[in-house]
């Protein structure tokens, strides 16, 4: 009988913390409580963690077992605290042999576990081992399931196991390999569920992998990416033309344009032509959509830009992020370092637009709770999509459209000034043309496009490191007294202060378009913009400006 603790993590946002799983075993009337903890799932621990013990071929003490997660007033919310509550139970217990209590003392411990006694992946599994090596851990036991993710932390040895009975048989000192759980003799339920990672598919996990509230949700479009090709898109040379502009220099994208005109097309081959992730972004990237479950457990690590687009019926949470109970990370977070296409943007709510502009601004999501605020990175480059009126018909020679002139005012003043405000470039695009749908010859392929952005972006990093201007990856996060500080342009920036004379550009819209201009200049292999690339890229500000 005694006193034994073990580690977990708890997450809030993607910054994992530390918890004490702390368990007392003493005289009594045989019962369980679990204190520190805060929802539901968690309250269900004792059920579990009692079956897999008894499942697993362990003795269940018959006396009174306190447990206890601190900090208490952590949130804590799911079922990855099974495994460490289990282990305290054995270690409290006094159940087990000297070296298996060696080698249990001291390990972070995250996983769920089923009622047969496997144990079962969870969320967030990298910003976890992430904060467990930043308290000095350097040992976490975590599923099968999850083990690859685990091992993107350098400096941490990853044990993985399939079963309770697979992390006692380690304990003891044997080996890993082929220390499998046969799954709980007679088990009425999918045995093996959970074991092995082999048999990855495409798109989307396993089969029945990580089965539960493990895994759920979407399909993380982002890890398998999508097999899209600029080749494919017919005409369009100014869209064409923007897009690799928005790509290579970082710069937000509005395109206004009829119905089948390509706006979804194009927007959709934006990743496909950025560069890969440098490791310290693909790892950010990897963390969040691992809190939302969305890795693929045979190649987790997220390397290249992710791509989001939720439809205009989302809900803010779904959108911005937040929800009832454990706050998830919405479409802006898993575009981190990727691309969020809001396609018909004006169809979505306004305070969904409205909730754009921080994140925006700072790059990240803060959603304040009572227990704690968690705080998601979102630092993704935005792509709007719209139709010119509600019917869409506005455009180009088309006179079909029976919108007034008021609602074809109100519908794009939904897409408000402040958010238009940080869009770099914002195109008109006509119907595409018979003529160019017809035309057998194929278009540029995105690989050929990539190179030249990928070109730019080098020309974008080698000038601001030899200027001094610091580490950018692209022009649009260059900030605009170091913009003007270490990059003067003279007289060529004198277009972009004649419109803010006029009153047609703001000083901000001024910054803007000389950012826009450096990555026309940095495109084209010109040490600086000419007058003229400022005039090309004010026009790009202002297209959309006058619908
Ligand atoms: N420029 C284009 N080149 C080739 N096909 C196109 C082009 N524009 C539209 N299409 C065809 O029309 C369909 C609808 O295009 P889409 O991108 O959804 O238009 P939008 O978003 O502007 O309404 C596409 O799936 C494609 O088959
Ligand atoms: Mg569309
Ligand atoms: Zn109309």
């Amino acid at each position: 009988m005694g006193l034994a603790a073990t580690r977990s993590v708890a997450l809030l946002g993607v910054r994992g913390h530390l918890v004490d799983v702390e368990v007392h075993v003493a005289q009594g009337l045989p019962a369980m409580v679990i204190t520190g903890l805060a929802d539901t799932a968690l309250g269900e621990a004792r059920d579990r963690v009692r079956a897999a013990l008894v499942n697993s071929g362990c003795p269940w003490p018959s006396r009174r077992i306190t447990v206890n997660l601190a900090p208490a007033d952590l949130p804590k919310h799911g079922s990855g605290y099974d495994l460490a509550i289990a282990a305290g139970i054995l270690l409290a217990s006094g159940a087990l042999p000297a070296r298996a209590v060696t080698s249990l003392k001291g390990l972070v411990l995250l996983g769920e576990l089923t009622l047969d006694g496997r144990v079962r992946g969870v969320r967030g599994v990298l910003p976890a081992v992430l904060a467990a090596r930043g308290c000095g851990a350097r040992r976490v036991v975590v599923a099968e399931a999850t083990g690859s993710e685990a091992r993107l932390v350098p400096g941490v040895e990853v044990i993985s196991v399939g079963s309770l009975a697979a992390l006692l048989a380690w304990a003891g000192g044997g080996s890993l390999e082929g220390t499998v759980a046969d799954g709980g003799a007679g088990a009425p339920w999918g045995v093996g569920c959970a074991l092995g990672t082999g048999g990855t598919s495409d798109r989307g996990r396993p089969e029945g992998a990580l089965p539960g509230t493990a895994v759920s949700g979407p399909t993380d479009r982002s890890a398998s990416p999508m097999r899209v090709d600029l080749a494919d898109v017919r005409g369009q040379p100014v869209g064409r033309a923007a897009l690799e502009i928005a790509a290579a220099g970082g710069h937000h994208l509005l395109l206004i344009g009829p119905p089948g005109a390509g706006k979804t097309m194009l927007a959709e081959r934006l990743p496909g032509i950025l560069p890969d992730l440098e490791r310290a972004a693909a790892l950010e990237t990897t963390a969040v959509h691992s809190v939302a479950g969305l890795l693929e457990p045979g190649a987790p690590l997220v390397t290249r830009p992710p791509f989001q687009d939720p439809h205009h019926s989302a809900s803010r949470a779904a959108v911005i992020g937040g929800g009832t109970g454990f706050p998830r990370p919405g479409a802006l977070s898993l575009a981190h370092h990727g691309v969020l296409l809001l396609d018909e943007a004006p169809e979505f709510k306004v305070d969904v637009l409205e909730a754009l502009r921080q994140p925006l601004e700072s790059g990240e999501v803060v959603i304040a709770r009572a227990a704690g605020t968690a705080r998601y990175p979102a630092r993704f480059q935005l792509v709007l999509a719209a139709n010119p009126c509600p019917c869409g018909l506005a455009a180009g020679a088309d006179d079909r459209c029976r919108c007034s002139p008021q609602a074809r005012r109100r519908y794009l003043a939904r897409l408000s000034g402040p958010l238009l405000d940080r869009v770099d470039l914002q195109v008109d695009l006509p119907a595409v043309s018979r003529f160019d749908l017809a035309d057998g010859s194929s278009s540029e392929s995105s690989a050929a496009v990539a190179e030249r952005v990928a070109e730019a972006r080098r020309r974008t990093a080698s000038r601001a490191a030899r200027t001094g201007a610091g580490r950018f990856r692209a022009n649009a996060e260059v900030p605009g007294h170091l913009l003007r500080q270490h990059w003067p342009l003279g007289s060529a920036a004198d277009p972009a202060h004649e419109l803010l004379r006029r009153g047609l550009l703001t000083a901000r819209g001024v910054d803007r378009v000389l950012r826009v201009a450096w990555t026309l200049a940095d495109l084209a292999g010109r040490a600086r913009p000419s007058a003229e690339d400022v005039r090309v890229a004010a026009a790009y500000r202002l297209a959309g400006a006058r619908s």
